[in-house]
């Protein structure tokens, strides 16, 4: 396979799996309502606790919003960055980066949960775990988005910037007060090719524990 059908060809569910890889440049073509639709199906075909649907997705796919939406989290990030003491020419880059990388990605999809649906429990524990359980649903939502967008041939990045800066993007979105903002995706076509990054050997990651006999016999 060439270089340039390997970064624009579709993908099959299982091929794009072990393809996807996060594309943070993206050539200047727009990209088409039903195709956005057709990744937003997928992505709230996900698992949810008790199939509450916590999701919520912003499309932010005009000029005039992605400015808003980076003028936002740049403020936070040059905020906190200034407020750690860093140097502030380095904080400027930072902040140009994240400036250019939201302002010329065709789509900008602002995840969000809301947990009006979710359970409600009069113990911080159990708030804890339920608040969890929509932060996991909403993120297995946002993998079937990731990978339907490989499929479609796109190029997608998950950006967390919006976690850091909540408030502010639901006031720069003109967004609902009950959505809580977890983070970004970036999606177009890709100006390049991925890298492929390494991951942990399976035997760093995985335990297969053994019932302890002794444990059993205490009890
Ligand atoms: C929750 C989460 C937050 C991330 N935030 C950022 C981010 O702010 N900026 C960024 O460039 N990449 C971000 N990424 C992408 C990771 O850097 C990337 O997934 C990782 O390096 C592995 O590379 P791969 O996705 O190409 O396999 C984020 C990924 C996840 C899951």
């Amino acid at each position: 396979m060439t270089q340039k059908s390997n970064i624009t060809s579709k993908a099959t569910l299982g091929t794009a799996i072990g393809r996807r890889r996060s594309i943070r440049r993206y050539l200047p073509r727009p990209i088409s309502r039903p195709v956005i639709e057709r990744l937003l199906l997928a992505a709230t075909q996900a698992p949810s606790a008790h199939n509450r649907q916590p999701w919520r997705f912003a499309i932010v796919d005009d000029a005039a919003g992605k400015q808003t939406l980076a003028a936002a989290t740049g403020r936070r990030l040059r905020q906190d960055r200034t407020a750690d003491g860093d140097d502030p020419l380095a904080i400027e880059a930072d902040v140009a980066r994240s400036h250019a990388r939201l302002t010329e990605a065709p789509v900008i999809i602002v995840v969000c949960l809301d947990t009006g649906d979710m359970d409600r429990y009069p113990d911080a524990r159990r708030r804890q775990a339920e608040f969890l359980m929509a932060v996991q649903s909403t993120a297995m939502a946002v993998q079937n988005l990731l990978l339907a967008a490989e499929r479609e041939g796109l190029g997608a990045c998950v950006m967390c910037a919006p976690l850091f800066c909540p408030d502010a993007v639901v006031d720069a979105l003109g967004l609902s007060s009950t959505w809580q903002p977890q983070m970004l995706v970036t999606l177009g076509r890709r100006a390049k090719a991925g890298k492929s990054r390494p991951r942990l050997p399976l035997e760093t990651v995985v335990a297969w524990p053994r019932r302890n006999a002794d444990a059993d016999s205490a009890g």
